[in-house]
């Protein structure tokens, strides 16, 4: 019998495997296909204080190994997420969830974190500091250390539960960035978002997304993924949730070798609504494969020796 719990900040989850912000809804959706308490826990789709529509459309195009989007963080607002959403969820999930927040300003990221800080259902906040798809907030609170920073700090005044802040690849040093989340008092790290990507139809001979570059998701970003956390597992203490391109459970067991506690399934949702059912089922033959008795055990087993 293998073990597949692992812990994030002191909250255990039967499994590493949670489908990541913007690709399971707010989960009950996907409940009507499979009993979605088998996973560890899910990032429910970014939230912001205000109910935002979204990006123009086309909002994705696709791509070999992978595709891009622009949705602009599209959702109902945070006060339809509480009232609305997670009632709907607490039907269908008997684990707590974890609660993406975005924003546009350090005040909204603060005051949409304190409303979801307070829900019974919340286990962990995920601050998205790293959306390439909006103009003055997202990401451009991400590629700066001293932005995240504040960021981080403005958030965890005024919460109890663990912040996780979620990182951009689109830096030239994101150790920098998770070492000045830490230093301002970050309970983990969530990398990588999406690598800002973009597509031309050569027909039109336009760019094929209406807001002409996306975030570029799937397995071709897992090596970019398997480095980047490598690289800030060796720089920081705390415990890093690992995600980008990620498909299967060997995946899964090498974002824990370079260093992740528990790893989410982004991109390959859209492609396969039971992808992490199936990696969850395939996780204890793939331990037994590669001799790993204890999943807990392996995390950051590549910095070994
Ligand atoms: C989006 O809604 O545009 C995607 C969110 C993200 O990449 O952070």
């Amino acid at each position: 019998m293998v073990n597949t719990k692992v812990s994030l900040s002191g909250w255990e989850l039967d499994n590493p495997v949670i489908p990541a912000s913007g690709t399971f809804g707010y989960g009950y959706e996907f409940a009507e296909l499979y009993d979605i308490n088998c996973l560890g826990t899910f990032s429910f789709k970014g939230t912001t204080k205000e109910p935002r529509f979204g990006n123009p459309t086309p909002r994705i195009a696709e791509c070999p190994a992978g595709m891009i989007n622009s949705v602009g963080l599209q959702n109902p607002g945070v006060d339809a997420v509480i009232n609305e959403e997670l009632p709907k969820l607490a039907k269908c999930f008997d684990k707590k969830v974890i609660a993406n927040v975005s924003g546009f300003s350090i005040d909204e990221y603060a005051y949409t974190c304190e409303l979801l800080d307070k829900q019974e259902q919340v286990g962990l906040l995920e601050v998205n500091v790293s959306c390439p798809n909006v103009h003055n907030g997202g990401m451009s609170f991400g590629t700066d250390p001293e932005c995240a920073a504040a960021v981080t700090k403005a958030v965890k005044a005024v919460t109890t539960k663990p912040v996780y802040i979620k990182l951009t690849p689109n830096v030239t040093d994101i150790v920098s960035v998770a070492k000045a989340c830490e230093q301002a008092g970050a309970d983990g790290i969530s990398m990588i978002n999406t690598l800002l990507g973009m597509r031309i139809d050569l027909r039109t001979k336009k760019p094929v997304i209406a807001n002409k570059m996306g975030g570029f998701s799937g397995s071709a970003i897992l090596p970019v993924a398997v480095r980047m956390i490598y690289q800030v597992y060796e720089a920081v203490n705390i415990p890093i949730i690992g995600m980008g391109g990620v498909g299967s459970a060997h995946d899964v067991i090498e974002l824990m070798l370079a260093g992740a506690s528990a790893v989410q399934v982004g991109a390959a949702n859209l492609v396969d609504p039971f992808i992490c059912k199936k990696i969850i089922e395939d996780l204890p033959k793939e331990m037994e494969k590669y001799n790993i008795d204890d999943l807990s055990k392996i995390i950051g087993g590549a910095h070994n020796g």
